[in-house]
């Protein structure tokens, strides 16, 4: 494969998942060097075979407020510099009114929102300040269409759009990028949690493969020559 991130710096939350694997596989093929983060160290061991280029594993949970900077911290030291932060960890709840446990629900927000935009400040205060940078925000492309019983993941994803629109608005005249990928449906181990629930999923056509999406989310992060002059401004919120 093309190494199109030689020399560059990624790092992954919710790496051990279906989407964050699949996007550490592609990253370590196109040359980037890569810190992972999810909390199982056993998944994480299992992952880091799997990948051929230099990688760092920090276990840990993102509810930690520590966490984002760690994960930065950890960039610096093992690489020298960090290029590009996958804001990727997620859960998902969903359930009737009467079935919700509301204590899983505060969870799922906690994770879903206050752990993702404690990792999108940090790691914005940093790409600001060393004059470039790309973070990349994870959201759901069915937040447009939302059914009873999911609510409360949607809206989660809601508060991560409009953070990311927001943020790459305010950073629009320099060269640190915000991007919001929102996938639909793909074969992940969150659909599994989706059918523990007995909500019936939602009919979104297509289901991807994780790494058919890595390789489109690849074009978010290294866009094809015609458009790499784009200002971000145009290229921002990516819908893959
Ligand atoms: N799959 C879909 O259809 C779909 C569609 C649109 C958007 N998304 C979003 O894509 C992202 C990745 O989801 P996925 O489909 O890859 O799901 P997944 O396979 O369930 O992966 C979720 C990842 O997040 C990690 N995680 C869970 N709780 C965490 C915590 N407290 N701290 C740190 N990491 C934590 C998980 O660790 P463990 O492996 O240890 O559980 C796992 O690595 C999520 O934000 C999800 O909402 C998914």
């Amino acid at each position: 494969m093309h190494q199109a991130g030689l020399n560059k710096v990624a790092i992954i939350t919710g790496a051990t998942g279906g989407i964050g694997a699949a996007f550490a596989r592609t990253l370590s093929s196109a040359g980037y060097a890569l810190v992972l983060n999810a909390p199982s160290t056993e998944k994480l061991c299992a992952l880091r075979e799997q990948l051929s280029g230099p990688c760092v594993a920090i276990a840990g949970n993102l509810r930690a407020e520590s966490m984002p900077r760690t994960l930065l911290d950890s960039a610096i030291e093992h690489f020298g510099r960090c290029d590009v932060c996958f804001n990727n960890s997620g859960l998902l709840e969903a359930g009737s009114i009467e079935s919700l446990d509301i204590e899983r629900v505060c969870n799922m927000v906690r994770v879903n929102v206050e752990g993702a935009f404690r990792m999108a400040y940090t790691f914005l205060q940093h790409f600001a300040a060393q004059g470039r940078g790309h973070l990349v925000n994870t959201s759901f492309a069915l937040t447009q269409r939302v059914q009873p019983a999911v609510g409360a993941y949607a809206a989660t994803k809601y508060a991560v759009e409009a953070l990311s629109e927001a943020l790459r608005m305010e950073l629009s005249q320099t060269e640190v990028l915000v991007s919001c990928v929102e996938p639909g449906m793909v074969r992940t181990g969150i659909r599994g949690q989706w059918r523990e629930t007995h909500v019936e999923p939602i009919d979104s056509g297509e289901t991807f493969e994780p790494a058919a999406l890595a390789r489109m989310m690849l074009s978010v992060l290294e866009p094809p020559k015609p458009f790499a002059s784009m200002r971000h401004a145009e290229a921002g919120l990516a819908q893959v």
